[in-house]
C-alpha cells in the first residue's frame, strides 16, 4: 500500500495540504511534527521539516524508519537561475544536487560528496511525469519546467552567487536549500521521490523584495499540484 511522505522547509508551503487532510494520528520527533493521516484519500504524512539540509535530512530519515513511506515528495518554493522560469512557474527535478560542497581538493567536481559514488540524486520518473500531468491539470496557466535542483545552506540573494552557482551548473534550473538533501536521503534508503518548487524569486538582487511578495502564491501552486498528484501515484 502506498503511503506518501511530503515535506515542506516551511509551514506556509504545507498549510494549505494540512488543512485540507483528515488527520488520524500526530507524532513529533526530532522537533517536527508529523501529521499522519489521509488527503483525497490517500495515506499520506505531511510535515514541516524545517529549513535547510540537516533538518531536511533527518526528516527523511524518520518518515522512512517510523513511518516506512513508498514515496517521497517536496513541495516548496525556489530562486529561479534560468532567465526563461519566471515568478509563479514550477520546477520538476529530473535530479538535484549540493551547489555548496566542495572536495575539489580530492579531486572531486564541485557538488560532489565523497565516497558517495554519485554527483546528483535522479528523481523517479513515473513520479515527475504524474506530476507533470497534475500540473498541467490544476494549473494549466502556469508553465512547468524539468530539469536540475541544487541545493545548499544559502539564500541566494546575490548575484555573484547566482554567477558562481551557474558557473559550476550551468543547466541548473532553480536553487533552494532542502532538495538534495532530502533526495540524497531518499536515495540513500531506496526510496522514490521527487522534489516539486515554485518560482518565488530570481535569487538575485531582488530576492529580498520578491521573496515575501511572491512566496504564499508560489507554495500554493506547488502544494496544489502535489494535492491532485498523490491520487496517481
Ligand atoms: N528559496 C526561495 N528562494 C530562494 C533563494 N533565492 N535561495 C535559496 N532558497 C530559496
Amino acid at each position: 500500500m502506498k503511503k506518501i511522505g511530503i515535506i515542506g522547509a516551511m509551514e506556509i508551503e504545507v498549510e494549505t495540504l494540512k488543512s485540507h487532510m483528515q488527520i488520524k494520528n500526530t507524532i513529533t520527533k526530532a522537533s517536527m511534527t508529523f501529521l499522519e493521516g489521509t488527503l483525497n484519500g490517500v495515506d499520506v504524512i505531511i510535515v514541516r521539516s524545517g529549513i535547510g539540509k540537516v533538518n531536511a535530512g533527518i526528516c527523511v530519515q524518520i518518515l522512512v524508519d517510523l513511518f516506512e513511506v513508498t514515496h517521497i515528495i517536496n513541495t516548496g518554493v525556489a530562486g529561479s537561475l534560468n532567465a526563461a522560469i519566471d515568478i509563479g512557474d514550477i520546477v520538476l527535478s529530473t535530479d538535484t544536487l549540493y551547489h555548496d560542497v566542495d572536495a575539489t581538493g580530492f579531486g572531486y567536481p564541485i557538488g560532489e560528496v565523497p565516497q558517495l559514488g554519485t554527483l546528483s540524486f535522479a528523481a523517479d520518473p513515473q513520479m515527475i511525469a504524474v506530476a507533470k500531468e497534475s500540473c498541467e491539470k490544476v494549473n494549466p496557466d502556469i508553465k512547468v519546467f524539468e530539469g536540475r535542483i541544487v541545493s545548499g545552506d544559502q539564500f541566494v540573494s546575490d548575484p555573484k552567487v547566482k554567477e558562481t552557482i551557474l558557473s559550476h551548473f550551468s543547466d541548473a534550473l532553480c536553487t533552494e536549500m532542502e532538495g538534495a538533501a532530502i533526495s540524497h536521503g531518499a536515495w540513500l534508503n531506496h526510496v522514490p521521490f521527487v522534489i516539486i518548487r515554485a518560482i518565488s524569486d530570481k535569487a538575485d538582487d531582488s530576492a529580498h523584495m520578491d521573496y515575501p511578495a511572491f512566496e504564499k502564491a508560489a507554495a500554493d501552486h506547488s502544494a496544489k499540484l502535489v494535492e491532485d498528484m498523490i491520487q496517481n501515484l
